[in-house]
């Protein structure tokens, strides 16, 4: 699915659904991570405009999934809680620096291209979380067609980051699209050890 190399284990929704309480609350925190990461990029490159207005347009619409997740929580009582250690984007980020093969686009290319990645992954997990909610009847009825709704989102946003790292690349696709290959490669692995790890009730466990 998009770029990803590896679909997510069947065990991963089972997990989710038994602990939807924690995964809601995990996800609200990985919206408003993804709106202060695109902010936080478009801070280190004032001087590139149509780079600062992508990402402010799409922290934007980041804050607007945060405040529709944070309405499920409250309407379900669920507190929001401290964030919690994303040990998957942490993984990736740095796999992503340690990364030595392919074309050399620089850092800026990266950081687009480990954005396009999470989107990736959000989006592939927001539609197992969506179709197997659709299965459960009307109690989850809402809550699924809500994850329906942020897949069509992320995987756009997906396309808008590779987007973005083409033109910091100067157009070059096809370097892109071979970084991202190999980016890909890491992230698989990544995901594949978090499959192994105890604790995975959270959006990328
Ligand atoms: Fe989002
Ligand atoms: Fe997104």
């Amino acid at each position: 699915m998009l770029s990803l190399k590896v679909a997510t284990d069947a065990a991963w929704v089972e997990t989710a659904i038994a602990d939807l309480d924690r995964v809601l609350a995990d996800h609200a925190h990985c919206e408003m991570k993804a709106a202060s990461n695109a902010l936080s990029l478009a801070t280190r490159h004032p001087d590139n405009v149509g780079l600062v207005r992508a990402l402010a347009a799409i922290a934007r619409e980041e804050i607007l999934h945060f405040e529709s997740v944070l309405a499920m929580l409250q309407a379900r009582g669920i507190p929001l809680g401290p964030p919690p250690v994303d040990e998957y984007a942490a993984a990736l980020r740095h796999a992503v620096s340690a990364e030595s093969g392919g074309p050399k686009l620089g850092a800026l290319v990266d950081r687009l291209l480990v954005g396009a990645l999470i989107e990736a992954r959000s989006c592939e997990r927001f539609k197992l979380l969506a179709e197997r909610l659709a299965r459960d009847g009307e109690e989850h009825r809402e809550l699924g067609a809500f994850y329906e709704t942020l897949f069509v989102a992320e995987a756009r946003h997906h396309r808008e980051f590779v987007d973005l790292a083409v033109e910091a690349a100067g157009g070059d696709r096809n370097a892109v699209i071979q970084r991202l290959d190999r980016l890909a490669d890491r992230e698989a692995a990544i995901v594949g050890a978090c499959a192994d790890a105890p604790d995975r009730a959270t959006i990328h466990g």
